[in-house]
């Protein structure tokens, strides 16, 4: 019989603090997130030094109520998987330095982790039939990746952002639409509320490059229909220039994607990443999906924004193609997909 393999995750890359621990890479006994949004909702948006200083305060005990939770201690641990990039490099430390730290004490094995692995790896968690290869749309609130999962760690980015990440440009909006941070979930909020087809903004292409993204151009759009209504003295209505500004986006996402997939020859599809939890992106793709016969695949909405469960999904199929960190293990900020 095989030994089951529990990997212990740590995740710090951003502004949640997170620890888990997930048996055979697909079951997670435990999932435990320290968020920070509260620390930096009154910036508007996540500070570095403040995020780092968190981490350090909160790791050993979000590390300790993850081994609580799924009745473990150290010793019934197999590997220890981190987040090791991209990020911000502060934040990183603090979780690559605390999988180091047990890893040394302990001779536990260590594996890092690319973060955007882990997204598109939160797909395996719910989803036990799903193998690549498959074609992954990973949109968080510094990515936007279309990507072909060809084996478990083995990655092909067929497209990307050019300028701004779609839950970059979520953020702005509903910044200049006194929502909040973060945006993402407002605006998918009060976008039910409003008539999507009231506002035309634009649909952007780039040119010599079917599958890439550019959400710079529809967030100036944006900011610059407020700015007209507000030199003319016509009242906003907020819900409607949220859900037209959502439409905008969700349409580009599912034309690129599902056009790639047919090119490709894929009929198996997954979303990642925060803003894979917008309720409207997840109807669209299962409408477009079904109407094209390709299987759609999502994680719960609690998979989707940062988490240390993905990480562990991600850490496991690692840890069993051999792939083990030393501990000069660093902090890479700006990591790529598929290199180490
Ligand atoms: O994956 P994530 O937690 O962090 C990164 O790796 O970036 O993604 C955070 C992003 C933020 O921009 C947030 O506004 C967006 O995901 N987001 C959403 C929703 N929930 C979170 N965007 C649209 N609709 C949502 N429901
Ligand atoms: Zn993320």
């Amino acid at each position: 019989m095989k030994e089951d393999i529990y990997i212990l995750a740590i995740e710090s890359s951003c502004d949640e603090t997170a620890a888990a621990v997930v048996k055979n890479g697909r079951e997670v006994l435990s999932n435990v997130i320290f968020s920070q949004i509260e620390l930096h909702r009154q910036y508007g948006g996540v500070v570095p030094e403040i995020a780092s200083r968190k981490h350090i305060e909160k790791i050993n005990q979000v590390i300790e109520e993850a081994l609580e939770q799924a009745c473990m201690t150290l010793q019934d641990v197999t590997a220890i998987a981190v987040t090791y990039g991209p990020g911000l490099v502060g934040a990183l430390l603090v979780g690559v330095s605390a999988a180091k730290a047990i890893s040394f004490a302990t001779g536990i094995p260590l594996v890092g982790v690319h973060h955007i692995e882990g997204h598109i790896s939160a797909n395996y968690i719910e989803n036990k039939e799903l193998e690549p290869p498959f074609l992954c749309l990973v949109v968080s609130g510094g990515h936007t990746h279309l990507v072909v999962v060809k084996d478990y760690g083995t990655y092909e980015i067929v497209g990307r952002t050019r300028d701004d990440a779609a839950g970059e440009a979520f953020d702005k909006v509903a910044r200049a639409l006194g929502l909040g941070y973060p945006g993402g979930p407002r605006i998918d909020q009060l976008s039910k509320e409003g008539n999507a087809r009231a506002i035309p903004f634009p649909r952007a292409k780039v040119e010599e490059s079917a599958y890439d993204f550019s959400f710079s151009g529809l967030k100036s759009a944006v900011l610059n229909y407020l700015n007209s209504c507000e030199m003319k003295g016509v009242e906003v209505k907020r819900a409607d220039v949220a859900a037209s500004f959502q439409q905008a986006v969700i349409d580009v996402l599912v034309g690129h994607a599902l056009e790639a997939a047919e090119n490709y020859g894929y009929d198996k599809f997954a979303i990642a990443g925060g803003v894979a939890s917008n309720s409207s992106l997840r109807t669209a793709f299962a409408e477009e999906c079904r109407q094209r016969k390709i299987r759609f695949y999502y994680p719960s909405a609690v998979y989707c924004t940062d988490n240390a469960a993905m990480i562990g999904a991600a850490g496991y199929y690692e840890y069993q193609k051999g792939i083990r960190s030393g501990l000069d293990l660093n902090a890479v900020p700006n990591l790529k997909l598929g290199e180490r």
